[in-house]
């Protein structure tokens, strides 16, 4: 018959490890959540970086790149969304409106490029994508103005925003660390 104590190892060993690996795994996280933890959408942050293996085992500046490759990525989603509904348009002020948006969008990814490469001046960093947002800020506020219609791609321009405020902190951090 088993004593209680093996009893109680079959049981204890598996949460041990369980537990053990949990700590590992948090620990590799670390930096990564202290990003997001200050997020309004912490959710949101974490899914997007932790989308890349390679967060988990970067340092800040790696996980600001890693940031805006994803929105890269997103920019490319959100032109190829553009081309497709504007030739469905028959409004010419849906048109001129998502028109803006396509010239905004395209201004807006170039600067972000360059705002990748400029890994060593984190105010040029911050002003490039402060000046990204602004553009992408012009897109959305046409949509608000009367008459006002709803933007066809505000879930992705809502994307971009997001990620541009997950730059921003990592910027921060890099700036205080
Ligand atoms: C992103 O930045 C804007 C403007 O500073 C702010 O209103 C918004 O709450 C921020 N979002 C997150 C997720 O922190
Ligand atoms: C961050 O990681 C990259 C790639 O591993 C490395 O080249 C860079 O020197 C690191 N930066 C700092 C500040 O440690
Ligand atoms: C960024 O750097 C890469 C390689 O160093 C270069 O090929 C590219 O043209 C640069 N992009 C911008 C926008 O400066």
């Amino acid at each position: 018959m088993a004593s209680p104590i093996s009893c109680l190892s079959i049981l204890v060993i598996p949460l041990l490890l369980t537990s053990l690996f949990y700590h590992v795994s948090n620990a590799d996280q670390a930096l990564v959540e202290s990003i997001c933890n200050v997020m309004r959408d912490k959710n949101f942050c974490l899914t997007e970086l932790l989308s890349n293996p390679q967060s988990i085992s970067s340092n800040l500046s790696m996980l600001g790149i890693i940031t805006i490759d994803l929105n890269l990525k997103v920019f490319e989603e959100a032109e190829g969304q553009i081309s497709k509904i504007l030739g469905t348009l028959k409004d010419p002020l849906d048109q001129s409106r998502l028109t803006n948006c396509k010239t905004n969008l395209a201004n807006a990814r170039e600067t972000i490029k360059t705002a990748r490469n400029a890994t060593q001046g984190q105010s040029k960093e911050q002003n490039l994508i402060m000046d990204a947002f602004v553009k992408i800020y012009n897109c959305n506020s046409a949509y608000w103005k009367p008459p006002n219609r709803p933007n066809p791609i505000d879930k992705l321009t809502n994307k971009i925003v997001e990620l541009f405020n997950i730059s921003n902190q990592i910027i921060a951090m890099i700036g205080k660390s």
